[in-house]
């Protein structure tokens, strides 16, 4: 099983595909679980056999001092992999004490190389702030890292061979994701969706592609250029759920455990947490949720209900 745990829910950014621009209520500080509750969750995963974790947000970089999180996850001997996944504002910054405290992997948002076009999906001007912290990783080596693109009909699909090319010449491996209907006022359409399906077949018209076999049950589908100088990944939520192989929970910042992106059930481990439950009533409690995981997410099904939270305070 594969953790992701968001640390906040709040962000500096207002991606349209994520969060309106005004109105966001941010949890109150002590609804967040502190570092130290989270290192205990973890030792929880941890004795049921979870070894990746992978901390989100809202941008988990504006939680304080997230490295000394990072080195108390690390600490836990069954975890072998600390990821996250940032919008890069804070990165240059944070960069290196995060790499001492043991970061394994980072993944960036950027969905734009035209820093008009990112401003406007965005709403801010942080291209150049942004790059600067991809650079600084890949000065550090914790490379190759994951760019993720969202990609919006009509708004920034003109930018998939520029971005194919930056996966060839630079050691970052960029996912093209399948824009999808979970953000609060997206905007969302099933027109404005790029299916994966014509992103591998304009790519293709220029580069060669071969699929990588290996399934890790993480939901990108991956590819290799055939001529060896780079790798693209493709999540198609929407077009090709992905749900059958995914071994994904969660846990929200407010320490909900979560099933599924789309789950509209979650179990409330904080109460747990704060009234004296046992470790073993918490592992009970994972348990129980996971055995009712849910098969997979209905959204191109009549039924479906989006959840009511955002991807932000889920945790993307
Ligand atoms: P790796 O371990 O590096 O493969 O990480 P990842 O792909 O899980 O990480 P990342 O946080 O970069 O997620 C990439 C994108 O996958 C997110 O932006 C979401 O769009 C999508 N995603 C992640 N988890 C889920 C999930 O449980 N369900 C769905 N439908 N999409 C998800
Ligand atoms: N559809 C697809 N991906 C989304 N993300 C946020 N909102 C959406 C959406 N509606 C992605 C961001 C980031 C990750 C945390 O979640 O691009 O890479
Ligand atoms: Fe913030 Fe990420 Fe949502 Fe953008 S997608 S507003 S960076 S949480």
């Amino acid at each position: 099983m594969n953790l992701r745990i968001s640390v906040t829910d709040r962000c500096n950014f207002r991606c349209r595909y994520c969060m309106p621009e005004e109105g966001m209520q941010w949890l109150q500080r002590d609804l967040l679980l502190t570092y130290e509750e989270i290192a205990r969750v973890v030792r929880i995963f941890a004795s049921l056999g979870v070894s990746r974790i992978r901390l989100t947000g809202g941008e988990p970089l504006m939680r304080r001092d997230l490295a000394r999180l990072v080195q108390m996850i690390r600490r836990i001997p069954e975890i072998e992999d600390v990821a996250l996944t940032t919008n890069g504002y804070f990165l240059k910054d944070q960069a290196n004490d995060l790499v001492v405290a043991g970061l394994a992997r980072i993944n960036v948002s950027l969905d734009s190389l035209i820093p008009e076009v990112l401003s406007n999906m965005i709403r801010g001007d942080h291209l150049a702030r942004i790059w600067s912290g991809i650079e600084e990783i890949e000065r550090l080596g914790l490379t190759p890292m994951k760019l993720n693109v969202v990609l919006i009909r009509g708004v920034n699909d003109g930018e998939i061979l520029k971005f194919a090319d930056l996966a060839r010449t630079r050691p970052f491996i960029v996912r093209f994701i399948e824009f999808m209907p979970i953000g609060k006022d997206d905007g969302w359409a099933v027109e404005k969706v790029v299916p994966t399906q014509e992103v591998l077949e304009r790519i293709r018209r220029r580069y060669p592609l071969t699929p990588l076999e290996e399934n890790d049950n993480r939901p990108a589908e991956r590819f290799v250029f055939t001529d060896g100088t780079g790798e693209l990944g493709f999540i198609s939520s929407v077009t090709e759920p992905f749900c059958t192989r995914c071994d994904r929970v969660r846990i929200t910042s407010d320490g909900k455990f979560r099933t599924c992106l789309f789950s509209l059930q979650e179990t409330d481990l904080r109460s747990m947490l704060r009234h004296g439950a046992t470790d073993g009533e918490i592992a009970e409690a994972i348990v129980g949720a996971v055995w009712k995981k849910e098969e997979g997410h209905l959204i191109n099904m009549p039924g479906f209900i989006r959840p009511e939270r955002t991807m932000s305070q889920i945790g993307g």
